[in-house]
Formats: C-alpha cells, sequence, structure tokens
C-alpha cells in the first residue's frame, strides 16, 4: 500500500509541474498581432461601419469582437457640453467643467511645461467625460489678425507652434486619450473655410504651414490628425493624397489615424485612396434623422469593394490605424486610468496659465501696479467686464463650471477699495456707440481716482448665436480690426474724463488701438483667460503677480501693414473662391522686420514690473552644432519671469531669407538681484532653410548673426558665427 502511495503521489508531482508547464502565461500578443487577428474576424460590413460617423461625435466598433465605439469632443481648451447623438446641445447633462485660456493666451505665456499641464487637465476631463479624443490642440498659423478663430490657435511663428503644441498633446495623453491636432493643414481663414482653395509656394508650406503639425507628429507622438475643411492647391484637404499619404503618413512615418473634420469629405474613391482613415461629420441637412449609410464612405464602399473596384486592403489600413490607437488608449483592455472633474488642480492650472499668458503692453510712469491703500475707488468700465466667454466661439465652447470676469477678480481683492461699475456700451449686432451709457461711464470715471476699461472683441454668446455678433468665432471672420460696438468713442470720452486709465483688451488678436493709446497710459491684453483669468488679471493689476505674458503674434498698428494684406491675399478672391498666400515665409514678424515696417507691439513683447539684464553671450561652435549661453539678471525690486528669445539671423543667403527666426526661447523666473546663465544648443536644422529650387533642406555655409532678447525687436546681446 505504502509503495502505491508513493508512486501516486510522485505521479502528482509531475502532473502537477506538467500541468504548470501547460499553464505557462499566454506569451503576451503584440498589439500589432492582436489588431490583425481582429480584422480577420471582420465582416466587410464591420470594416465599413468603422470608417465613418454613426452619431454626432461618434464612430462605430464591433461589439462582438469587443470594438467600442469612438468617442470624440471638442474642443482645444475644456470638454464641450454634451450633444445628443444628433446634435442637440443636452442642456440637462452634468457637463460644466474646466474653462481653460484659450489657446492664444496658452502660447503667450512661453512655457511648454505650462502646455503639458494645460494638455495633463483637458485630458484629464475628456477622459472622465468619457471621451476617447479631444479635439485639440488647433494649431493653425495665425497669417491674419481678421481671423475668427485666432483665439483657438497659438501663434505666427511655427516654432513657438511646436513648442507648445508638443507640450499640450504629450499632456493630454498622457491621461490615457488621444489628442487630435488640427486642422491640417491651411485652415487659416473662416471665410468661406469649406470652399476656398488654398494656394501657397513649397517654402511657406515647409517652413511655416507644416513644422507645427510635423512637431506634433514626430516629437509630440499625436494619435490622431484632423485634416481641413478648405481646398490645398485643388484638392480637399481631408482627402488630399499629397498631404495625408505623402507628407503625413510617408515622410514623417504618421502611425496614427487621421479623421476629416466634420462634412469635409466630398467624395468616396478619392477619399479611400487618399488616407483618410475616417469620415465625421453629420449631414446637417438630414437633421433629425441623420442617415450615417449615406456617407461617403459608407454603403457606396461596401458596393465598390463587392464589385471590385476598390481592393479590401484599403480598407484594412484603415481598420488597422484606428484599432492602433484604440489599444494604445486601452480602449480594447479597458485599462485606462481614471480621469478627474472640476478638481482645484484643474482651476489651478487654469488661474497659472491665465496669470503666465495676460500680456502688459504699456505702462507709461508705472501707473501699474495698483496700490490699494492709495486707492480710494476704482471705476471699473466695460460691458466685457462682466461678460462670460466661455459657452463663445463655437465649437471649442465650454459650459465652464464656473467663470471669474475681470470685474468679479477686481472685486475680489480690492479690500477697502470701492468699485463701481458701468458697462459703456452693449453687445449687439454692429452695435454703435450709445450716448447714455457712454454719459453714465464718463460720470462715475470721473469721480474715480482710477479706471479699468475693459472691452475688446467677444464670442458670439452660445451655440445658436454662434456667428451673431460675433467678432471671435468660427465660421466667421471679424470684418476689419476696429473695436467693435462703438468702444472707441467711449475709451477716448473715458481718458478725457480721468487720465489715470488702464485698458484691458479681451479677445484672439490685436485691435486697433490709435484713437486712443497716445493718451492712455496702461494697456493690457488678457486674450479669453478662461476660468479663472478674472482673478489673474486682478492680481497683477495690484502686483499679487508680476506680468510675464508675451505676444505669440505681432501686433500691427493698422490692418494696412499687415503681410497678408500688403502681400497676400485676405481672404482671397471669393468668386473664384481661391487664396494665394503670396506673402510667403513672411508671416507676422517675419515681415515687419525684413521690410522695416514698425508694428504698434512686436512679436514676444511683454513689460514686466521689473527689469531684467541679459549677458556674457557665449557662442561655442561644434562640427555640427553651437552652444549658445548667456546670463540674465534681474535688476528690478520684484521677483519676476522672462522669456529669453533667440533668433538668427542669416547673412545673405542663396535664398532669400527672413531677417531673422525664432529658434530657441525659455522662460525663467528670477528673485530681485538674482542672475542665471542659460544655454541653447542649436543644431543643423536650426540654421536650414527650404530650397524649393533643390526641394531640399539645405544650410548655406555663411555667417550669422545670433540674436538674443526680450522681444523679436529688443535684441539685448548678439554675436556672430560661421556654420
Ligand atoms: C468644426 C471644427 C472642428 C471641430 C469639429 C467638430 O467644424 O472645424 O475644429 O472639432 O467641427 O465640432
Amino acid at each position: 500500500m505504502k509503495h502505491n502511495k508513493i508512486v501516486m503521489t510522485f505521479f502528482i508531482c509531475i502532473s502537477t509541474s506538467l500541468n504548470l508547464k501547460a499553464q505557462k502565461p499566454a506569451v503576451e500578443l503584440s498589439v500589432e498581432t492582436k489588431i490583425e487577428a481582429l480584422i480577420k474576424k471582420m465582416t466587410l460590413e464591420e470594416k465599413v461601419y468603422m470608417i465613418h460617423a454613426n452619431s454626432s461625435f461618434t464612430s462605430g466598433g464591433v461589439k462582438r469582437l469587443g470594438i467600442p465605439e469612438l468617442v470624440t469632443s471638442d474642443g482645444p481648451h475644456g470638454v464641450r457640453p454634451e450633444f445628443g447623438r444628433d446634435w442637440n446641445l443636452d442642456n440637462n447633462s452634468l457637463d460644466s467643467g474646466t474653462y481653460l485660456p484659450t489657446g492664444i493666451c496658452l502660447a503667450a505665456t512661453w512655457n511648454s511645461e505650462l502646455g503639458y499641464a494645460f494638455g495633463s487637465v483637458l485630458g484629464s476631463e475628456a477622459n472622465y467625460r468619457g471621451k476617447d479624443i479631444i479635439l485639440g490642440p488647433g494649431i493653425n498659423i495665425i497669417r491674419s489678425p481678421l481671423n475668427g478663430r485666432n483665439f483657438e490657435y497659438q501663434s505666427e511663428d511655427p516654432f513657438l507652434v511646436s513648442k507648445m503644441a508638443v507640450g499640450y498633446i504629450k499632456g493630454v495623453q498622457s491621461q490615457g486619450v488621444s489628442a487630435c491636432v488640427k486642422h491640417f493643414i491651411a485652415n487659416n481663414q473662416e471665410t468661406k473655410r469649406t470652399s476656398i482653395d488654398v494656394q501657397m509656394s513649397d517654402r511657406a508650406m515647409r517652413e511655416i504651414y507644416l513644422p507645427g503639425f510635423k512637431a506634433a507628429v514626430q516629437l509630440g507622438g499625436v494619435n490622431t490628425v484632423m485634416g481641413s475643411y478648405n481646398k490645398f492647391r485643388g484638392q480637399w484637404a481631408s482627402e488630399n493624397n499629397f498631404l495625408l499619404t505623402q507628407i503625413l503618413k510617408k515622410e514623417w512615418g504618421f502611425k496614427g489615424m487621421v479623421m476629416s473634420d466634420w462634412d469635409a469629405v466630398h467624395s468616396t474613391v478619392q477619399a479611400l485612396w487618399s488616407g483618410l482613415d475616417l469620415e465625421m461629420g453629420t449631414d446637417l441637412h438630414m437633421l433629425p434623422n441623420p442617415d450615417y449609410s449615406k456617407f461617403f464612405m459608407a454603403d457606396s464602399v461596401l458596393k465598390l469593394v463587392k464589385a471590385g473596384k476598390i481592393p479590401e486592403y484599403i480598407i484594412d489600413e484603415k481598420i488597422r490605424r484606428k484599432l492602433y490607437i484604440m489599444f494604445k488608449t486601452n480602449m480594447i483592455d479597458g485599462k485606462r486610468i481614471k480621469g478627474q472633474y472640476n478638481t482645484p488642480a484643474h482651476q489651478k492650472t487654469a488661474l497659472q496659465v491665465a496669470s503666465e499668458g495676460i500680456v502688459l503692453l504699456k505702462n507709461r510712469d508705472k501707473i501699474l501696479p495698483i496700490n490699494k491703500t492709495e486707492t480710494r475707488k476704482i471705476a471699473v468700465i466695460g460691458y466685457n467686464a462682466d461678460r462670460k466667454q466661455s459657452m463663445g466661439g463655437g465649437s471649442s465652447q465650454v459650459r465652464a463650471f464656473y467663470e471669474i470676469t475681470a470685474l468679479q477678480g477686481i472685486r475680489n481683492i480690492a479690500g477697502k477699495t470701492e468699485i463701481v461699475y458701468a458697462p459703456g456700451y452693449e453687445i449687439k449686432r454692429d452695435a454703435k456707440a450709445n450716448p447714455e451709457l457712454i454719459k453714465n461711464a464718463v460720470s462715475i470715471a470721473a469721480a474715480a481716482d482710477m479706471v479699468i476699461y475693459v472691452g475688446g472683441s467677444t464670442h458670439g454668446y452660445d451655440y445658436s448665436v454662434w456667428s451673431d455678433n460675433a467678432y471671435d468665432a468660427e465660421d466667421t471672420d471679424k470684418p476689419d480690426m476696429n473695436l467693435p460696438f462703438g468702444q472707441d468713442e467711449l475709451i477716448m470720452a473715458l481718458v478725457k474724463a480721468n487720465p489715470k486709465l488702464v485698458v484691458v483688451l479681451m479677445g484672439g488678436g490685436a485691435l486697433d488701438m490709435n484713437k486712443w493709446l497716445d493718451e492712455t497710459p496702461a494697456v493690457i491684453q488678457s486674450w479669453y483667460p478662461g476660468m479663472e483669468g478674472g482673478n489673474a488679471l486682478a492680481k497683477i493689476l495690484f502686483g499679487e503677480l508680476n506680468p510675464s505674458g508675451k505676444l505669440p503674434v505681432t501686433f500691427p498698428n493698422k490692418l494696412a501693414d499687415h503681410p497678408s494684406q500688403q502681400m497676400g491675399e485676405y481672404p482671397g478672391n471669393l468668386d473664384k473662391l481661391t487664396v494665394h498666400y503670396y506673402d510667403d515665409i513672411y508671416v507676422g514678424y517675419r515681415y515687419y522686420d525684413t521690410y522695416n515696417v514698425q508694428p504698434q507691439f512686436a512679436f514676444g513683447h511683454g513689460l514686466s514690473y521689473t527689469t531684467f539684464e541679459y549677458g556674457n553671450l557665449k557662442l561655442i561652435p561644434t562640427t555640427d552644432k553651437v552652444i549658445v549661453s548667456f546670463t540674465i539678471k534681474n535688476t528690478g525690486d520684484k521677483a519676476g519671469a522672462e522669456v529669453a528669445q533667440l533668433y538668427i539671423k542669416p547673412g545673405t543667403s542663396l535664398l532669400p531669407r527672413p531677417e531673422k527666426e525664432l529658434k530657441e526661447f525659455t522662460k525663467i523666473f528670477l528673485q530681485p538681484g538674482e542672475s542665471k546663465t542659460v544655454s541653447f544648443t542649436l543644431n543643423k536644422d536650426a540654421f536650414m532653410y527650404y530650397n524649393d529650387v533643390l526641394h531640399a533642406w539645405v544650410m548655406d555655409k555663411i555667417n550669422y548673426d545670433i540674436l538674443v532678447g526680450s522681444t523679436s525687436r529688443d535684441i539685448r546681446i548678439s554675436g556672430k558665427i560661421k556654420m
């Protein structure tokens, strides 16, 4: 018996160990293998169902294979309010979220770490709200001050755009969801945006309009790209082989997914072959019962494949990319990290971005910061001082959890100083100066120690009126650079009544200030500074914060001076529906500095309550790079941050080049008297330009000036090197 027991035990041990071997954990299959296995199991109908929208913001999945719908949401500075699947704003959802400052305010911080923080908030809130893709950042180059969506975008300079977009994208995707860089490419105006054909040179494309997207793909690792509405060189951008396949996928190695802008697809065969992976949009004309099977990349694809006119591998490639980002964002294995919503930390980031993005443009006689103890009464004037902006602008609208207006922010901090308010003007379509409102505003201004005026542009208020009285909104461009609603008359009356006037302008960019700027001692650009914008502005006005924002766009003296007006076409020939970018590579300061035109305020301009001194420039050239180092000292009596900008100025090049180009920048914080050494490494590509005769990036072996300064026109130290 005993013997049997031993034998039995022996066999149990052997079989267990064999069993264990048999249960050896399955080798973890690669994502690529999992994707191919899924594609093999899918029917053609299921594949086609995945490559087009199946509701306002979703596209199809395959339930039986565990492939969920893909859920997208706007927008670039906050998660948009919930829409029903049929585009009805669902006003009952708990969808009030963190309303971050808009893109141009983020860019005005010149702080790429803040870009990451901004993206992290946005991605976390999108994740919490059940979104797989947040449709941002919008990074189209700001070519004209009239573009209605400049507030959503970043800059006139491709290097600044690249640095801010990469941080933003990494932040969003660190939260387990996808970013979607848009609009690829040349959506630089809203006038006829869904029909205009953009014509530009290879140099303008390579040196100005592509770099931000290239950085988003190659440095930011962006998961998705949104094609734009317009045509590019005669072909719709969202079904454009050259852009989507040649450049994006082949040249840049983009592995993610390309979606169209909403209703931006115009064909089936062209779209299928172009490299477009997903047709988004809603046939609004089919509302309230949209039939998504009628989409270009829907039933008609089935017919073409079944008739052998389109090879199925074309569809498989689209599915492959869509599944790739779905695996990358744990949509299939369900292991996505949790999102957060409306947290104090998110609101703190909103405050930080506003605090660092608001720009002090002028401060004559140091009228700012306001000394509370010496200021008994302040008159706050201007409709924008107490207007909530978050729901404006179009698709980028956000139902803010709360929004501190300038008036509220000032009241929060004013202490014993009395604050009185008058709107001074009204916001409605084509409103002119209102004598009654001006009279009332002037009377309280005259009786105050100081006047803070808050005006500027505005947003169409909400989805229903988004193009109504909109001066910063999607689908509409500004008519001109004039302050709307008769504000010039109001400001001129105010500065007569009380010369201690601070003008705060909100909006997406430059406005014409000529009628009152000389008489006005202080001017601040506050963009659309998000839910904490009023607090940030007030902290700057009263000196609790030292302003550090810098203009990411040139503010022209007048619209006619701008290169898109001087050299280019804007908005183009609307009969022929073409716009030629004859301003070419001379966008923004590249034009003003090359053609010696004085701007109102230069690219990179922004004052501080302290002063900075630059020195000890060292240029150490090596075989293929240049090490640049210099010191910056805070020579004032307040702590503050300076954005040191480095430009290269080439000698006589083979082809014409701009007078200078931004190639590095950094934002450093210094205590009074503190000095820090900054060092940059300029690689060869910092000196290169696109030779459109050779169709290649080249570097001329010539002398280059290295310019380091506080703005593009305030160069403090410089040196020469020969490359
Ligand atoms: C809009 C915009 C795009 C937005 C999309 C979805 O037309 O151009 O930026 O993400 O449609 O709302």
